[in-house]
C-alpha cells in the first residue's frame, strides 16, 4: 500500500513539477507536496532543479534553512540532491484555514556561497471530516410556531479548505422540518430546520433529529450532530371531562362527608396548562347547601342533609379550568332514591263523634286519611285497626279510609271506644304509626225503667196515720241522664170506686208509695195498684209493675151485738116457758166483730145476772140456755147482762142486757109494762130528739143536695154507700204538691149510726175528694187553686159527723 501511495505522490509531484518548471520562477524552486506526505517521501531534486552537480553537494556542505524560522518538515539528501519530506507536514496545523500554505527555504552552498530560495507549498487533502460543535443541538420549539418557521442549526466545521470544505448538510427525514443551507459571509454554510408542518406537543413531545454535514473532498467526508427539539407546551387544549354528563344516584340521608361522584376532566398541555381546577359554575343555593367540591380532584361530597322528600334531583354544573384559564363544563345529575324514612302519618279527617247508638251496622263513624311521605313501596300504606272494637276500615278512594261500625252498638254496654288505628307502609323495614280515636257513644232512649221485682207487695196495718211509707218500688234505667232518669207515678185507678190516688201517694223521684189514707181493714183487705216508672226521654218508655197493698187487720172493733139489740133501750123480751127443763135453749147472744181472725174470735160470759146459777152461756155460740129446771120459785123477771169479748189483743168487750120473762102467756105480766114504762119515757125523749135532729137533718140534706145537684153535673162526688144511708161527702181542703199527688191528708171518718133498730150497724164513711183522680195529676198550680175553691164550697154544705160514734 505504502509503496502504491508514494508512487501516487510522485506521480502528483512530477505533475507539480512539470508545471513549475514550465512558468517562469521568480525565486528559486518552487515546489509543491500535498500534506501529510510520508516521512522521506522525495519532493524533488533540488540539486537538478538548480543545476548543481550532485557530487559537489556534500562538498559544497549544502544546507536547507527554514525561512522565518518555523519548523523544517524537509530536508535535502545531500547524496541524490533529493528534497525530501522529514517530518509529518499538517496544512491544517500550519496554515488552518488560509488558502495558500507555502514552506520557505533556503539552501546555502559554500564554496562558492550561494543562496537559493525554495518554496514548498503545501497542498490540502481532505483529511479532516466536517464536525460540529457540539455533539447534541438543543432546540426548544413552541408548539404553536406557524409553518415556514425557521430555525438556525449550528455550522459544521471543516479543517480542511475548499472542497474539502462542508459543502452541504442532509437532515434526516421526518414529518416537520425540511433543511434549508445558506452560506455565510464568510462563506461558511449552515442549515436552518424550516416548520413545514406544525407542531402539537401533545403529539410528539421532541424530536431526534440527524443533522449530516458532507464536504467536498474526494473520498468524501461528513459529520453528524444530533438535533433534539423539545415541543414546548401552549395552552392549546381545554380539560375535557371523561363524561358529559355524569348521572348518579344516591340514596336519601347519606353520612356527610361521603363522596358522591368524583369528576374528572384532564388537560393534554403540560404543567400548569395541564393542571385542572374544579369548581361549581351554575348551582343553585339549595344545591350549595348540601354539595361541596373537592377544587383539586373533583370530588363531590355530601354536605348537608339530603331529604328526597325535599327535593329529588340535584343538577348542577362543574367547570373545569386550567391553570391558563382555559374552561369546560360538565354536568352532574345527582338523583336522589328514596329510603322508607318516613312513617305514615294518620290525619283524622272528620269523626261523628259522639255516635249514636242506635246507629246501623256499617254506618260511617269517621273518615282518616293516611299519608307518607316517601314513595313506591315506601308509600305504600296498609291501615288496620285493632280487633275487639265493632269497627273496622273500610278502604276507600285513594288513601282514604271510612270508619264504619260492624256491628250494633250499646252505650249501656260500651259507651266509649279507644280505637287505635295502625299504619303500615310497605318499606323494608317498614314503619308503622298508629292513632287513637276516642269515641262515645251517645244515647237512644233505648231501655225503658225496669222494676227491681216483678210485683211488691206492701203490708199496711190499719187505722195506720195517713203520710206513713208504705212500701218503696225501685225502678232502674241504664241510659243516660234524662233517658233514664225515672219518674213514678201511679196509674190511675179505682178501688171500689174511689181513685187509688185517694189512698197512695207516690213520690214521683224517690218510688216511695205513701199512704194519704187511713186503712180500714174491715172495708177492704186488699187492692192492687199498678205503678208507672217512666223515664225522661222522648218519647218517654216506661214499664209498670203491680203493687199488691194488703191491709192487715188490727182489733180496732169491738164485738158487735146483733141480738139482742145492743143499747138496751129495746123493749125485747125473751119468754121463757115456766116448764123449761135443765138444759133447755132460752135464748141466743148474736154478735159480730167486723174484725177478722183472733180479733173476731168472740167469747161470751154472762156478767151479771138476777139469780146466777139459773142460767149459763155457751162461750162461742153465746146460746142461752137454763141450767136447771124452772121452778115457781125464781122470779118472773130475770135479767141477764152478758158480755162479749173478742180475742185480739187488748181485747174489746161489748155487753148486752137479756130479759128474760119466766112465762107462759105474755099478758099475765102486768109489770111488764111498768118496767117498760119507765123506761119508755126516756126513751121516748131521745126519740123525740132524734126524730127532730132526723128531720132538720133530712131538710138541710135536701137543701143541700139541691145545691149539690149542680156540682154533680159537673163533677161527681164521690160517695161510698156501704148501706142504705147516703151522706154526701165531706170535703176538706188539702196540699196538693206539684205533681197532684196528695203529700198528707186529715181524714176524718165519719161514722153516723141511725140508731134504728131495723138498721144496724150502719155508717158512711166521707171521702175526701181532695184527692184528685191520677188523670189529673198534671194539673198546673192555678187549676189546682180552682180545685181547692170547688173543694172548699164542698166543705161549707159538708156534713161533718164526730168520728167513731157507732159505738
Ligand atoms: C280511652 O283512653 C282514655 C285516655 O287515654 C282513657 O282515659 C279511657 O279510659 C280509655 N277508654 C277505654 C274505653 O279504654
Ligand atoms: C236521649 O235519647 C234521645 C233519643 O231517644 C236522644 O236524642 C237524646 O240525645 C238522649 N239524651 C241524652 C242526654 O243522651
Ligand atoms: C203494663 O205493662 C204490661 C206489660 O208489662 C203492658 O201489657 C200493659 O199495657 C201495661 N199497662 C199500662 C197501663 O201501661
Amino acid at each position: 500500500m505504502g509503496d502504491k501511495k508514494s508512487s501516487l505522490s510522485n506521480l502528483a509531484c512530477g505533475l507539480v513539477f512539470f508545471l513549475i518548471s514550465a512558468l517562469p520562477c521568480f525565486g528559486d524552486v518552487s515546489y509543491s507536496v500535498p500534506e501529510e506526505m510520508k516521512r522521506g517521501s522525495i519532493i524533488g531534486n533540488i540539486a537538478k532543479d538548480i543545476g548543481v552537480d550532485v557530487t559537489s553537494l556534500s562538498a559544497r556542505k549544502a544546507r536547507l534553512d527554514t525561512d522565518g524560522g518555523h519548523r523544517r518538515f524537509c530536508d535535502i539528501n545531500l547524496n541524490s540532491g533529493d528534497f525530501i519530506v522529514s517530518e509529518r507536514i499538517d496544512r491544517e496545523e500550519l496554515c488552518g484555514e488560509k488558502a495558500s500554505c507555502p514552506l520557505k527555504y533556503e539552501l546555502v552552498l559554500e564554496d562558492p556561497l550561494e543562496l537559493h530560495r525554495i518554496t514548498l507549498q503545501i497542498q490540502d487533502i481532505n483529511d479532516n471530516p466536517p464536525t460540529f460543535a457540539r455533539e447534541l443541538i438543543k432546540l426548544e420549539i413552541q408548539e404553536s410556531a406557524v409553518k415556514g418557521a425557521r430555525f438556525p442549526l449550528d455550522e459544521a466545521h471543516d479543517a480542511d479548505i475548499g472542497q474539502n470544505a462542508v459543502q452541504s448538510y442532509t437532515l434526516q427525514r421526518n414529518d416537520h422540518f425540511v433543511l434549508a443551507v445558506h452560506t455565510n459571509t464568510d462563506g461558511g454554510k449552515y442549515g436552518e430546520l424550516v416548520l413545514e408542518r406544525e407542531l402539537d406537543r401533545e403529539e410528539q413531545k421532541e424530536l431526534t433529529l440527524l443533522l449530516t454535514a458532507n464536504d467536498g473532498g474526494t473520498p468524501q467526508r461528513s459529520g453528524t450532530v444530533v438535533v433534539h427539539i423539545a415541543v414546548l407546551d401552549a395552552n392549546d387544549n381545554i380539560p375535557v371531562f371523561s363524561q358529559a354528563v355524569y348521572e348518579v344516584s344516591l340514596p336519601e340521608n347519606p353520612p356527610l362527608g361521603s363522596v358522591v361522584v368524583a369528576v374528572s376532566a384532564t388537560d393534554a398541555d403540560e404543567g400548569a396548562n395541564g393542571e385542572v381546577t374544579y369548581d361549581f359554575s351554575r348551582i343553585s343555593d339549595k344545591t350549595k347547601k348540601v354539595f361541596s367540591i373537592n377544587h383539586k380532584t373533583g370530588e363531590i361530597r355530601i354536605s348537608g342533609t339530603i331529604d328526597f322528600e325535599e327535593e329529588s334531583v340535584y343538577e348542577m354544573r362543574i367547570e373545569g379550568k386550567d391553570g391558563a384559564g382555559l374552561a369546560s363544563h360538565t354536568k352532574v345529575i345527582i338523583e336522589i332514591t328514596d329510603m322508607n324514612d318516613n312513617s305514615p302519618v294518620i290525619h283524622l279527617k272528620s269523626l261523628k263523634n259522639p255516635i249514636t247508638e242506635s246507629a246501623i251496622p256499617g254506618t260511617e263513624v269517621g273518615i282518616i286519611n293516611v299519608q307518607d311521605k316517601d314513595s313506591g313501596e315506601n308509600r305504600q300504606v296498609r291501615c288496620s285497626i285493632q280487633q275487639n272494637v265493632p269497627f273496622k276500615l273500610v278502604p276507600s278512594i285513594k288513601n282514604y279510609y271510612s270508619l264504619v261500625t260492624t256491628s250494633e252498638l250499646d252505650r249501656e254496654l260500651v259507651s266509649d271506644y279507644n280505637i287505635t288505628i295502625t299504619a303500615t307502609d310497605e318499606g323494608s323495614p317498614p314503619l308503622s304509626s298508629s292513632k287513637t280515636v276516642q269515641l262515645s257513644v251517645s244515647d237512644v232512649n233505648d231501655n225503658p225503667p225496669l222494676f227491681d221485682e216483678q210485683s211488691y207487695s206492701a203490708y199496711v196495718t190499719e187505722n195506720n196515720k195517713p203520710g206513713t211509707s208504705v212500701i218503696s218500688v225501685r225502678a232502674r234505667d241504664p241510659d243516660w241522664r234524662q233517658n233514664g232518669t225515672v219518674f213514678y207515678s201511679l196509674l190511675s185507678s179505682e178501688v171500689s170506686g174511689v181513685p187509688v190516688s185517694s189512698f197512695l201517694s207516690i213520690n214521683g223521684d224517690t218510688g216511695v208509695i205513701h199512704s194519704v189514707w187511713s186503712f180500714d181493714y174491715e172495708q177492704f183487705r186488699n187492692f192492687k195498684v199498678q205503678v208507672v216508672a217512666r223515664d225522661n226521654g222522648s218519647p218517654p218508655l216506661s214499664s209498670n209493675v203491680t203493687v199488691s197493698v194488703f191491709i192487715t187487720d188490727e182489733n180496732d172493733n169491738s164485738p158487735q151485738i146483733l141480738y139482742p139489740a145492743p143499747t138496751g133501750n129495746s123493749l125485747m123480751t125473751e119468754i121463757v116457758p115456766k116448764a123449761a127443763h135443765a138444759g133447755s135453749l132460752v135464748s141466743k147472744v148474736i154478735a159480730v166483730d167486723a174484725d177478722s181472725g183472733q180479733n173476731a174470735w168472740l167469747s161470751y160470759a154472762i156478767v151479771k145476772s138476777t139469780d146466777p146459777g139459773l142460767f149459763t152461756i155457751a162461750v162461742h155460740s153465746g146460746e142461752i140456755r137454763a141450767q136447771r129446771d124452772i121452778s115457781e120459785s125464781d122470779s118472773q123477771k130475770q135479767n141477764l147482762v152478758i158480755s162479749v169479748k173478742d180475742n185480739g189483743k187488748p181485747a174489746l168487750t161489748s155487753s148486752c142486757s137479756v130479759y128474760l120473762l119466766i112465762s107462759d102467756n105474755l099478758a099475765e105480766v102486768p109489770e111488764l109494762k111498768d118496767m117498760h114504762y119507765e123506761e119508755n119515757n126516756s126513751k121516748l125523749t131521745s126519740y123525740l130528739i132524734i126524730a127532730l135532729v132526723s128531720v132538720s137533718t133530712f131538710f138541710l140534706t135536701f137543701i143541700i143536695l139541691i145545691v149539690t145537684i149542680r156540682f154533680c153535673s159537673r163533677r161527681k162526688p164521690r160517695l161510698l154507700f156501704d148501706s142504705a144511708v147516703a151522706i154526701p161527702s165531706a170535703y176538706f181542703p188539702a196540699e196538693v204538691d206539684a205533681t197532684g199527688t196528695l203529700r198528707s191528708s186529715y181524714n176524718y171518718d165519719t161514722y153516723l149510726t141511725t140508731g134504728s133498730r131495723t138498721s144496724d150497724f150502719k155508717f158512711v164513711r166521707s171521702f175526701n175528694d181532695m184527692t184528685l183522680p191520677t188523670d189529673q195529676t198534671l194539673r198546673k198550680p192555678n187549676e189546682i187553686t180552682d180545685t181547692k175553691d170547688s173543694a172548699e164550697d164542698g166543705f161549707k154544705c159538708a156534713t161533718l159527723l164526730d168520728p167513731k160514734q157507732v159505738n
